[in-house]
């Protein structure tokens, strides 16, 4: 499973025989043992990390590496995803009579949230750790920001929170959220946090609440990127690391359409069980829902 390890734009182009050996040097973890060795490399990693953000311009070109022209593209293929599983696993959405709640992961200047979720989700919740990109988002969603003082409308879609936090240390409220997002942020997490992060966020999930997990897939074991602290996964790497999550794997597809010099793209929906498919000719679709419609690092 290790097998084809590559370290990237690493100032000296290393290549790493194991993932384990990998993060044991890079961040000081070791997978096997319940207690790092090293727990400032471990804070090295990350707040390397930060500060490579700290440094990019709070635009959505910015957070896209430059790549700011391949978010439509990615927004069209989310928004189809989105409405699959939503309607594969809450019949309830279907029949829109379910009061909505998501959380955006790793949130940036809230593209995500202002371009897909708030289109879906009557309430949003953005988690982000750089302070200039959060405060970008809510500039940017100001409109859309519940005011206390105003009466809850449900037909009207409202951003509620701004989490200042990094993945590894955030914990959600319990039994808030219809479905987590996490796009093109979950690579900045070793191993450890990455299923210790699942395994705590599992309990910010309504009962038949669900992830949508949305990352550049290697098709390496693995793509180190010193410069942020990151780390490309392939599919295999993902599904090993899911696993260790307990949670489901519903459904996955691959991004489409994008430019050929860019990484590929998985989208990942995991449930907390499995949801019985119930084939399309047998679901009421409504009128409102047949008509909807990297380089990253
Ligand atoms: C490539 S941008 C993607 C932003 C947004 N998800 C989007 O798709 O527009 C990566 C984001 O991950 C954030 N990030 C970096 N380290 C993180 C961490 N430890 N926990 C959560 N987010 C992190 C960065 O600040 C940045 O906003």
């Amino acid at each position: 499973m290790d097998a084809g390890a590559v370290a990237m734009d690493s100032e000296d182009g290393k290549s790493y025989s194991s993932r384990k050996e990998m993060w044991l040097q890079e961040a000081g973890e070791d997978a096997e043992t319940s207690r790092d060795p090293d727990l400032n490399k471990k804070d090295e990693w990350y707040q390397n990390g930060i500060k490579y953000w700290t440094g990019v311009e709070a635009t959505v070109d910015g957070v896209l590496g430059g790549y700011g022209n391949v978010s439509s593209w990615d927004v069209m293929e989310s928004d189809r995803f989105l409405l699959d599983v939503l309607s594969e696993c809450m019949p309830d959405y279907v029949r829109g009579n379910r009061h909505l709640v998501a959380l955006d992961c790793g949130a940036g200047v809230g593209r995500v949230t202002k371009q897909l979720l708030l289109r879906h989700f009557h309430e949003v919740d953005l988690v982000e750790p750089v302070q200039h990109f959060l405060e970008t988002a809510r500039r940017d969603l100001k409109s859309h920001i519940l005011e206390s003082n105003v009466i809850q409308d449900h037909s009207l879609h409202r951003v509620v929170n701004f989490f200042a936090t990094p993945l590894q240390n955030f914990t959600p409220e319990p039994n808030r959220y219809d479905v987590i997002w996490v796009q093109w942020c979950i690579g900045h997490l070793t191993d450890q946090d990455f299923v210790t992060f699942f395994l705590r966020a599992k309990v910010g999930l309504k009962p038949d609440g669900l992830f949508v997990l949305k990352e550049n897939v290697s098709k390496c074991d693995f793509l180190l990127d010193k410069a942020d602290s990151s780390v490309s996964r392939s599919d295999a790497y993902f599904r090993d690391l899911m696993k260790q999550t307990g949670l489901h794997l519903q459904k996955t597809r691959a991004q489409q359409r994008f430019p050929r010099e860019l990484l590929g793209v998985r989208m990942y929906a995991l449930t907390q069980s499995p949801v019985p498919v119930v084939p399309l000719s047998n679901r009421t679709r409504s009128k409102k829902l047949s008509n909807q419609p990297r380089t990253i690092y």
